[in-house]
């Protein structure tokens, strides 16, 4: 007999004379002559409620079903007298599947911090709350991957290992073949030459370039896929290792660009709402009570577009205090982009047209000669979640770029062929997937939405 889904066998509107669940051991309560079991196997929130007694096969291993443990549970799916659920299962027969030490086993029934969970990361998504916050994370793949493919973007997979630094900040780490011991003796320069590619190697900290190349072939592309940033910075919205979706447009602009954002976030959050509304309902009990509302806000209202300059006169007047400064040129900080999102605008805002010191090479210049044409989309509770831009696609505004900035024009040859064959408009932006999930969970740290957390000083499990 083939297992059914405890979600399945909970969704379901009749009872069934036969049913097979596997999952693992909750809670046990024993009674007199019958014992009651809450299995969960993940597939959903609900645990199933087995009833034994002695007429079930087994009835004497229940001892050693502790809490935990993998079990087996053949029997009749009848309607539960007990409040809060449909359907229980009256066991024929259960089967000890896999038993775990009572003594030992770390979770109990009983809420455990997120920091202690942390440390047995092999082991919380069996919990009610990480369990709910892995679905989510699933279905909101899927989601992205469903939005793009309705609006005829196709998927790229840009490459992990790279010898470019795209964003420019020398936050990457460096890939080598070689062991300590194979570099004894050499110069730098030996050991890059004579190392696996013969020149310097990285994980990426983007995939964008790459998916320009895709747009200004293929139209609308998407890169989704795991990121890398040696950021030392020990922030509860940075990680090490993160995944990030990057859309790229061909004929397309600024203007598009925000569109194209806000439809996403716009789509992702009724995903969540309408497909995951028993997991969120948890974060909206547990973890953030204003989680909902916030969802909804985020669904309906449009979002705000606000210039770079106006946002910083805002914040220049707005009389709160603030540990980082304020003005024309600074990159804004988190206390900066809440503020303009939780505080002024009570809504996701979009900052565009930034001065293009503190922005990236590859962006379109403005006519004004000082801002280039960037946006980033600020969420509540979390600040930057979209960073984007239009491309610079003229060759010689590019190459002068390239130049001020000091960058090697020959590591960027490829790049620049674009400008030279066909060049059209066209932009895009990356999405943080871990910020998503924190927004969509109301979860504060990032070490808390991905499955094993990459962060500085820290490379576990
Ligand atoms: O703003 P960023 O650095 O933009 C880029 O990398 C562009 N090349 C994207 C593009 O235009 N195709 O990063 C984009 C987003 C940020 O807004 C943030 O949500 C997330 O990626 N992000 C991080 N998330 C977790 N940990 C980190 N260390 C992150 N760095 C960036
Ligand atoms: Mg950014």
């Amino acid at each position: 007999m083939k297992r059914t889904k405890i979600d399945t066998a909970l969704r379901g509107d009749a009872g069934r004379p036969d049913i097979l669940v596997k999952g693992w051991v909750r809670t046990r309560r024993d009674a007199k002559d019958v014992s009651f079991l809450e299995v969960n196997d993940g597939s959903c929130r609900a645990n199933i409620q087995v009833v034994a007694d002695a007429g079930t096969d087994g009835f004497s291993l229940l001892k050693d079903m502790g809490v935990g443990s993998a079990v087996a549970v053949r029997g009749e799916l009848v309607a539960s007298p007990g409040k809060g659920q449909r359907w229980e299962i009256r066991a024929a027969g259960v089967e000890l599947i896999g038993a775990a030490d009572q003594e030992s086993y770390p979770l109990q029934k009983k809420r455990h911090s997120d920091e202690f969970l942390r440390t047995i990361a092999h082991l919380r998504p069996r919990t009610n709350k990480y369990g709910a916050l892995f679905r989510i994370r699933s279905e909101m793949s899927f989601a992205i991957h469903e939005f793009f493919h309705a609006r005829g973007f196709a998927y790229v997979h840009s490459p992990i290992l790279t010898d470019s630094d795209c964003e420019g900040a020398g936050e990457m780490f460096r890939v080598t073949s070689f062991s300590p011991q194979d570099e004894v003796g050499l110069s730098a320069a030996e050991r890059t030459a004579r190392d696996f590619f013969g020149k310097d190697a990285y994980l990426t900290v983007s995939g964008q370039l790459a998916a320009e190349v895709f747009a200004c072939s293929l139209g609308d592309v998407y890169t989704f896929g795991p990121t890398f940033r040696a950021e030392h910075s020990d922030t509860s919205r940075h990680a090490a290792e993160f995944w990030m979706l990057e859309p790229e447009m061909a004929f397309a602009d600024l203007a598009d660009d925000m569109d194209l954002g806000e439809a996403l976030l716009k789509s992702l959050t009724d995903a969540v709402l309408t497909r995951c509304a028993s997991d969120v309902e948890l974060f909206a009990s547990f973890v953030d009570k204003e989680l909902p509302g916030r969802l909804v806000n985020i669904r309906d209202r449009p979002f705000v577009r606000l210039p770079y300059a106006e946002a910083v006169e805002i914040l220049a007047g707005c009389g709160q205090s603030f540990q980082f400064p304020v003005g024309f040129g600074l990159d804004l900080q988190s206390e900066h982009e809440r503020y303009l999102t939780e505080v002024h605008c009570g809504c996701p805002v979009i900052v565009f047209d930034y001065p293009k010191e503190i922005k990236a090479f590859y962006m379109r210049q403005n006519d004004d000669g000082r801002t280039v044409a960037a946006m980033d989309v600020l969420v509540p509770g979390i600040g930057e979640i979209i960073g984007g831009s239009a491309r610079e696609e003229r060759l010689d505004v590019l190459e002068a770029r390239v130049a001020e900035l000091g960058l090697t024009m020959d590591d960027y040859w490829w790049y620049l062929d674009l400008r030279r064959f066909g060049s059209v408009p066209h932009a895009g932006f990356g999405l943080g997937f871990e910020r998503l999930l924190m927004l969509l969970t109301g979860i504060t740290n990032i070490r808390d939405v991905i499955p094993f957390p990459r962060t500085y000083r820290h490379l576990e499990f």
